[in-house]
């Protein structure tokens, strides 16, 4: 790949400029610099390797060379009233992108708020970082990473969640840039709906865990353990105790879990 062959395979997409590196430290971080110096709306980075890559709080977030897709959209023209809502719509493009290539059976879902899992094993993780002007969001830099072949799948003792690639799943070779393409077809086919009734219901379709225990470890380190009811229609998560009480998990940093169902 490179910006020519870039500029080629998105050619025909309503998308802004096109830049492609092939080793970056953060493509959000590119990203954010060039929204500052006045990147035109959904303009794109894309990079072969990053070595900052980064995921929610300070995580890391690996993309080793020649094995995934790491690609940051630049949007300025942002629903500010469904701000929190631009994370899903990147774990929704990459679910139903990926939902047309695998078995019925093992469906890519949305680890609440912003993950994607099949066959329960993270493969795909969106940044949404919103940069605010006043109370308006000047700008949403949506990064997304995929893992695409094993190379890219990280060792499982430097994980907290188990992590597995579309060709792991798919069980063929995948052609990564034709991926790309997909994923951001499906991203401009979704965001007109971002925070909708009808984005919300497509959102809770493809939740994970969803009728399961579930454990949420929130930002001041409590544990929070519930029945995962679904989705409220802000995108909210709820849960519901063995008293048959509702809580709300706001957006934020949190961590979900499945609970072992055996210890129920
Ligand atoms: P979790 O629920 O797994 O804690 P999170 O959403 O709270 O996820 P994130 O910040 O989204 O955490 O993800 C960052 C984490 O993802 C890192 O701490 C690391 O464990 C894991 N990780 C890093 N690179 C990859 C990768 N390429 N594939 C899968 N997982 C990765
Ligand atoms: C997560 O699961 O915490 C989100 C990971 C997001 C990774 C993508 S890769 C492209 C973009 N650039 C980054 O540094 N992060 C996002």
């Amino acid at each position: 790949m490179n910006q020519f062959e870039l500029e080629s395979l998105l050619s025909g997409l309503p998308l802004g400029k096109l830049r492609y590196y092939g080793k970056v430290t953060s493509t959000n971080e590119l990203a954010a610099r060039w929204a500052e110096s006045g990147a035109p709306h959904l303009s794109l980075i894309a990079a072969d390797e990053q070595t900052q890559g980064r995921g929610r709080l300070g995580r890391r977030w690996l993309t080793p060379p020649g094995s995934a897709l790491a690609f940051s959209l630049i949007l300025t023209e942002v629903k500010a009233e469904a701000a929190l809502a631009y994370n899903a719509l990147g774990a929704l493009a990459v679910c139903d992108t990926l939902n047309q290539a695998l078995p019925p059976m093992l469906p890519a879902q949305v680890k609440w708020p912003n993950d994607v899992l099949a066959q329960r094993k993270k493969l795909a993780g969106v940044l949404a970082e919103a940069h605010w002007q006043g109370d308006r969001p000047a700008a949403i830099i949506l990064g997304i990473g995929v893992n695409v072949s094993p190379v890219s799948v990280p060792p499982a003792e430097g994980l907290n969640f188990p992590a597995t690639c579309v060709e792991e799943v798919v069980g063929a070779e995948v052609d990564r840039w034709g991926l790309l393409r997909a994923i951001l077809e499906k991203l401009l086919e979704l965001m007109p709906y971002v925070g909708s009734p009808d984005f919300i219901r497509l959102w809770q379709m493809r939740l994970a865990f969803r009728g399961e225990w579930v454990q949420v470890r929130q930002e001041d380190g409590a544990l929070l353990e519930g029945y995962l009811s679904g989705l409220n229609p802000d995108g909210t998560l709820r849960l519901r105790d063995r008293e048959g009480h509702f809580t709300t998990v706001q957006f934020g940093e949190v961590s979900l879990r499945p609970v072992d169902s055996s210890s129920k």
